[in-house]
């Protein structure tokens, strides 16, 4: 297919379906081939995408309005435009651009070496994904560590840079200052407490938090300095639902829950997971829904058959020389033979 500027042949079109309990209606546009033919799906693009009617974007006094009125949030990490649309498509309430991109998309060991750079980047594509959707971006291991002028700094970036409606990031006596002072720039922060990723070094491994008394007087003072410090929700991975229960109903911001059990006001995962596409291991808090790396693996492998085999391409998978000039065309060839 040649596209020339100013030439762009396209087909509108819209297609209904239902987010969540709304009915909406995404318009679009495609490029199209030389001869008017929709083009490989592959490669042709959808240009431009309105949503009409869209389920609204959550902000933070529905997240409020709904823990008051007993209403689960539903929230899950995406990394890339594809899932993040797939999430705003299914209605989801709220998704987050972890740094466990480091581990899910860019194939490190842990969430250390993700950089502000990977972390905006990625957030700039869950965007462009779910435009209507709430959208939270995670402070990488360095951006917060150093100084509160520096942890603001670059909370600033997610927004500007990224159009995030929040941030979040980990620990909570330890980090009081940090939340205060993003806070205080008029950001608005999550607190994540419990098992936190980026210090699972000093935690002595990827381990459940708060299983006896005294480890959990330390995630019950977290959440309490999480919550003074001001932020406007509250994240609890890997801690035993009665701790995670108790939390939720002490805090008056929500408290929601990685790992920890039902008794609270939503839940996360995380997509690489609940979608069976990490394979490097699976925690034992996550439900898996599907098994996408079975399916891509086995697509992959259908088509090395294929080509392998001649079954593909097929004439149909061709673009054909204009109607009438086939003759012409063959004696073209010739001419360069
Ligand atoms: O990066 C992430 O996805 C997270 C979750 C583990 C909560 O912080």
């Amino acid at each position: 297919m040649t596209l020339r500027a100013g030439k762009l042949p396209t087909a509108r079109g819209s297609v209904p379906r239902i987010v969540g309990k709304k009915r909406e209606k995404l318009v679009f546009v495609v490029f199209l081939g030389e001869n008017g033919a929709q083009g490989d799906r592959n490669r042709d693009s959808i240009k431009e995408k309105e949503m009409n009617d869209v389920a609204k974007k959550k902000g933070r006094l529905d997240l409020i309005n709904m823990k008051k009125n007993g209403e689960q949030m539903t929230w899950v990490t995406a990394y890339d435009f594809p899932m993040a649309s797939f999430a705003e498509a299914a209605g989801m309430d709220m998704i987050l651009v972890g740094d466990s991109l480091g581990m899910i998309t860019l194939g490190y060991q842990g969430t250390i070496p993700v950089t502000m750079e990977d972390c905006i980047s990625h957030c700039k594509a869950v965007r462009r994904g779910a435009p209507n959707t709430f959208v939270m971006g995670d402070m990488p291991f360095g951006s917060y560590q150093v100084s509160d002028a520096d942890a603001v700094a670059n909370a600033v970036r997610f927004l500007k840079e990224a159009d995030m409606d929040a941030i979040k990031l980990e620990g909570g006596v330890r980090v009081k200052s940090r939340i205060r002072a993003i806070a205080d720039a008029g950001i608005l922060v999550c607190g994540h407490i419990g098992l936190t990723p980026q210090s699972s070094g000093p935690l002595g491994g990827f381990k459940a938090q708060g299983l006896d008394t005294e480890s959990a007087r330390y995630v019950i003072e977290d959440a309490l300095a999480v919550e003074e410090s001001g932020a406007f929700a509250l994240l609890v991975e890997a801690v035993p639902p009665e701790l995670t229960r108790f939390l939720a109903k002490k805090l008056t911001i929500p408290v929601y829950s990685i790992g920890a059990g039902g008794p609270c006001d939503g839940q996360l995962l995380i997509c690489g997971d609940m979608i069976g596409m990490f394979q490097a291991f699976t925690p034992k808090f996550v439900k898996v829904y599907a098994n996408v790396a079975e399916v891509i693996t086995n697509a992959f492998k259908e088509y090395v058959e294929d080509v392998h085999t001649g079954k593909f391409p097929g004439d149909e998978h061709c673009y054909h020389v204009r109607k009438g000039m086939e003759e012409e065309y063959a004696a073209m060839l010739k001419e360069y033979e």
